[in-house]
């Protein structure tokens, strides 16, 4: 039996640990035993309790209820706990989701006991050290043992920061194995789908009609916490709706929730609120998400897992951001990046709804990326 710990904290990792603990119980439940801790970086029931009901997934056997605070605060409170569970636990290997403060501190705690750490979505890069996820998706790599990357472009990232392809086992910090495997989300999307339209009422609720909307979320830091790139934002959706006679659909992340009216020009902030076709939400569960990804018209977003699915439900996207990480979708045609510039969000929305051409090629795997994962731990480490 392989006895691993996975570590997760924020919303997309959680979500993430779905497909892993469903691959676990449908395919290995002999084989793999699984612990989950969670740092309790995200908490609100509407961030965290919510997708632990909907997803199945099995209630975490550790909660450190890190909660909010500054990068060191969160990072080192973490790294305390993770650091007894890990003596008592003894895992033979840890396994990590992505690039928040949870992934850093889980990386840390583990690398330093030597115990092996398992990075899902190895290999991005925005190559863009101002944002806080790019220094704890590069530390992360370089620390762990075994590396899976969801898109080629990211295998081709490790190959160039001196990770070697076709290394043979014991593999180790030492000696890690790199692997392209496919997006767990794309697992997840995939499966989930099929129920999100039975499962959920949200459309029906706030009268959203198929194809009638754009669906927005805004939540990266650089976004939210600079009122001239916030209000950037806010004004061209507010314009888009009124110009196009749309609705916005905004789940709004709790940071752009509390930043929102210190952080919108006065006007602005009373006209958004005041646009009755604006539909701003707390956050939604994760199948009430593919529900409006599904029927949405465009999808406009500065999350990185948002801009994936658009892609899995064949909607174009238009990326709040100055650069991505997921380089495949501007390739294919499918996401324009614009940054928080309105002239450019409005211009993005018209080339994008315009097009009738827009291809979406089979590039994040099989959705059979978690069943995967857990076949090549088991070779790996027992
Ligand atoms: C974190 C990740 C980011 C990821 C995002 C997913 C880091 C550095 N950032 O950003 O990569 O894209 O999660 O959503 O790890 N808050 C609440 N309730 C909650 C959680 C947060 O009110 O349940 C508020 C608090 O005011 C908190 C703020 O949101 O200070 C930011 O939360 P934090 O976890 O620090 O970062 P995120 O912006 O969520
Ligand atoms: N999501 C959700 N409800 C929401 C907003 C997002 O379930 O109100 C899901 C979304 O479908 C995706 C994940 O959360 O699977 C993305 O998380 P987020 O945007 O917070 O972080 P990122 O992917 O940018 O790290």
């Amino acid at each position: 039996m392989l006895k691993i710990i996975t570590v997760i904290g924020a919303r997309p990792q959680i979500i993430k640990a779905a497909a892993l603990s469903r691959a676990i119980r449908t395919n290995y439940p002999d084989k793999i035993k699984e612990l989950i801790v969670h740092t309790g970086q995200h908490y609100d029931e509407n961030m965290s309790a919510v997708f632990f009901d909907e997803l199945e997934i099995p209630k975490p056997d550790y909660n450190l209820h890190v909660g909010s605070g500054s990068h060191a605060t969160q990072t080192a409170a973490m790294l305390v706990a993770l650091e007894e569970i890990l003596l008592r636990e003894q895992p033979q290997a840890l396994v990590l989701y992505g690039d928040t403060n949870s992934t850093l501190a889980g990386a840390l705690a583990a690398s330093k006991m030597h115990i092996p750490v398992v990075h899902i979505e190895a290999g991005l890069r925005s190559f863009s050290k101002a944002m806080p996820e790019e220094i704890n998706r590069i530390v992360a790599d370089h620390i762990s043992t075994l590396l899976f990357s969801p898109t080629i472009s990211g295998y081709r990232n490790l190959l160039k920061e001196g990770f070697l392809e076709g290394n043979v086992g014991p593999y180790s910090a030492d000696n890690p194995r790199i692997v392209h495997c496919g997006d767990v989300m794309y697992d997840n999307s995939l499966y989930f789908s099929k129920v999100a339209d039975q499962k959920t009422n949200l459309l029906h609720e706030h009268q959203l009609e198929d194809g009638k909307f754009i669906l927005a979320t805004i939540h990266r830091n650089n976004n939210t916490d600079e009122p001239a790139r916030l209000s950037s934002l806010f004004r061209a959706l507010n314009t888009l709706s009124q110009k196009k006679q749309i609705s916005v659909v905004l789940p709004l992340h709790p940071r752009t929730a509390k930043l929102m009216e210190k952080n919108l020009d006065k006007e602005l902030y009373d006209a958004v609120i005041g646009n009755p076709r604006f539909h701003i939400l707390p956050p939604v569960s994760f199948l009430e998400m593919i529900a409006l990804e599904k029927h949405c018209k465009i999808v406009m977003t500065d999350s990185g897992g948002v801009q994936k699915e658009a892609f899995y439900f064949e909607k174009p996207c238009v990326i709040l951001r100055p650069e991505t990480e997921w380089v495949e979708l501007v390739e294919c045609g499918t996401a324009i990046v614009t940054d928080a510039d309105e002239v450019k969000i409005i211009a993005a929305y018209e080339e994008l709804t315009s097009s009738r051409n827009l291809v979406f090629p089979a590039i994040f795997g099989d959705g059979k990326a978690a069943a995967f994962i857990c076949a090549e731990m088991l070779n790996s480490f027992l």
